[in-house]
């Protein structure tokens, strides 16, 4: 009812203001369940926790953010809906554990694609992408790095993000895809036919053929994407003085713009601790 539905949101909020919170990026963040949230998206996870009960043919695309969402919403809904008329597709920035009921995705029983991404191109689009929503003076590159490296960015620590969804992966290969922005990169049509034999819409031998595979890696290009008009204008969210616009989502698109932006010092740090924060799980970024 809408009374039971008005008291949750007040319990959540109030949840919310309690949560230890920190300064630095263009909010602050509250740590939530291990996490560190922007506080409206901490409500929002209680929230989903809560009422969220997907359909078992339901695909949540769950990615770290600045690891290439928009592409993969893009990809997903250009494969699925050659055969409907509704995108079938959920997009999720949320975390693993503090979403999950223990065992969620096989209880659930829908589908995740989780893509990853080098944590140093991600860092250095989150870096440019904080500075583009908020009015606020510029963060400092190596102030950024100093709190990412630390685990303190939205929806963060990032390796504890890549590693909860890696491991479910390993435990539930039909239920949880695993991909690279990297690898869909340098071998974008292969990936593209793996996408869409986990989504349930394998092409078939015609359509391979007739270069259909092809024709969707064209579409969801970034060149192709980022000329769209409709996502070169218009704002995707205002909350504030953040303002975010659509086209924040496209900057470059490329592989290793990292050397353009940090140091190698910096470069050498942030492999290592991620090649300590996954040790021994097998998960290579
Ligand atoms: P860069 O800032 O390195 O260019 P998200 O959608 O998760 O916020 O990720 C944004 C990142 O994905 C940005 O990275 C953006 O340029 C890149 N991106 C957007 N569309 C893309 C596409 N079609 N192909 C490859 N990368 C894309």
């Amino acid at each position: 009812t809408s009374e039971a539905l008005a008291s949750e949101i007040h319990g959540t909020t109030d949840l919310v203001s309690k949560l230890p919170t920190r300064e630095g990026w263009s909010e602050p963040l509250v740590l939530y369940k291990n996490y560190w949230f922007r506080p409206h998206l901490a409500a929002n996870i209680m929230h989903v926790q809560n009422s969220f009960k997907p359909r078992h043919d339901d695909t949540i695309l769950a990615l770290n953010p600045k690891c290439g969402t928009t592409w993969m919403k893009a990809l997903a809904f250009t494969i699925t809906s050659r055969f409907r008329e509704a995108p079938i597709s959920k997009t999720s920035h949320h975390p693993y554990s503090p979403l999950a009921a223990p065992n969620f995705i096989a209880s659930w029983g829908c589908r995740v694609v989780y893509m990853c991404r080098d944590p140093k191109d991600t860092f250095v689009s989150r870096w440019h992408f904080e500075n583009r929503v908020s009015r606020e003076p510029n963060i400092s590159l190596e102030y950024a790095f100093s709190m990412f490296s630390e685990g303190f960015s939205a929806y963060g620590p990032f390796w504890y993000h890549c590693l909860e969804y890696w491991k479910e992966s390993i435990a539930n290969p039909d239920k949880v895809l695993f991909l690279k922005y990297e690898d869909i990169i340098l071998e974008p049509v292969k990936y593209v036919i793996r996408l869409a034999t986990f989504l349930g819409a394998p092409f078939s031998t015609k359509e391979e053929e007739d270069g259909i595979p092809e024709e969707v890696v064209r579409l969801c290009s970034f060149e192709k994407l980022s000329n769209l008009q409709t996502n070169q204008t218009g704002e995707f969210s205002r909350r504030g003085n953040l303002v975010l616009e659509k086209s924040a989502f496209f900057r470059k698109g490329k592989v290793g713009d990292w050397v353009n932006h940090m140091s190698e010092e910096m470069g050498r740090k942030l492999d290592s601790i991620m090649d300590e924060k996954l040790k021994g799980s097998g998960l290579v970024l």
